[in-house]
């Protein structure tokens, strides 16, 4: 008979696997659980606390459906989905940043020069830019997967007053690889702290803020998809993002302009900009795959 003592859980754990576990399934539950047993014993984890524990994951999973993802949001405050992004990103393209839970798929094709501002109150941003790959070549036929907040801070998904797909729009690029579309400028937002995610900023003295930026998904053939977000380099909580999302290249500047410097056409706005508009200049740069 073995005794099983603090000392000795971690390997009878794994001493129960399989002989046929998938050798990548052992090295990830080897690791987990040596840190997961080491941080019990470190921290001289109470019952008391366990049981916080285990209704905190409870209550997540009340607070999770296929329009919640406080799974997500959980992963992203904890900073495991920028560690889980950096980790994967591939030097050489455009950093990747987190995805957040508020992507909704389907949304409409958008011509280049589209308005997504419609009728939302807000300065008109113009933002332009390239795909290109690491050699500077445009890469021709690349989507971008376009999405942002109303200047209310809400997704459209998060917000009853919202068509579904408002703020969001995918554009193909043609030869050149030039994207461009108008937008209101985004604003800074707070996640949602009405859940059990809420609780855990509460309770360590975190604010749930969020830099403006501007969501991209970038896909090509024979590329890498990339999933990123874009920041002014004027928020105030750049470096502070509650889900630690900001990496210096993925930061921009807005340039103000006057009205008549709008381009004359090529754009739904092309004619009807009457105050200052700001615009941005950003090239994606895909890694082949
Ligand atoms: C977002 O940018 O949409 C987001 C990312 C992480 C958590 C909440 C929101
Ligand atoms: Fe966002």
């Amino acid at each position: 008979m073995r005794n099983v003592t603090q000392d000795n859980i971690t390997d009878v754990f794994l001493s129960y696997f399989g002989k046929d576990t998938d050798p990548r399934m052992l090295e990830v539950m080897r690791s987990l659980s040596h840190h997961l047993h080491a941080f019990a014993k470190e921290v001289k984890l109470t019952h008391a606390e366990w049981n916080t524990g285990i209704a905190f994951m409870e209550r997540m999973t009340e607070f999770t459906d296929k329009e919640r993802h406080e799974f997500i949001l959980l992963s992203d405050v904890l900073g495991l989905s920028s560690l889980v992004d950096m980790i994967n990103t591939v030097e050489g393209g455009t950093s990747s940043s987190v995805l957040g839970p508020f992507h909704i798929s389907g949304a409409p094709d958008i011509p280049f020069g589209f308005d997504m501002k419609r009728h939302f109150e807000g300065e008109v941003l113009l933002v332009t830019g390239a795909v290109r790959d690491e050699n500077g070549n445009p890469i021709e036929g690349a989507q971008i997967d376009i999405w942002q907040t109303a200047p209310n801070g809400l997704y459209s998904s998060q917000d009853p007053d919202q068509d579904t797909y408002s703020s969001h729009g995918i554009q193909t690029v043609g030869a050149d690889g030039r994207y461009g579309f108008t937008t209101v400028k985004p604003v800074s937002y707070e996640v949602p702290t009405d859940g059990p995610v809420g609780d855990i900023l509460r309770s360590t003295g975190r604010h749930a803020w969020r830099p403006s930026h501007l969501h991209y998904i970038v896909k090509a053939d024979g590329f890498r998809p990339l999933v990123t977000e874009v920041f002014p380099d004027d928020d105030p909580y750049l470096d502070e993002d509650t889900v630690f999302g900001v990496r210096s290249d993925l930061v921009m500047h807005y340039d103000t302009n006057p009205a008549d410097s709008f381009p004359a056409e090529g754009f739904e706005l092309s004619g009807k900009v009457a105050a200052d508009y700001l615009s941005v200049e950003f090239d994606l740069v895909l890694v082949r795959a």
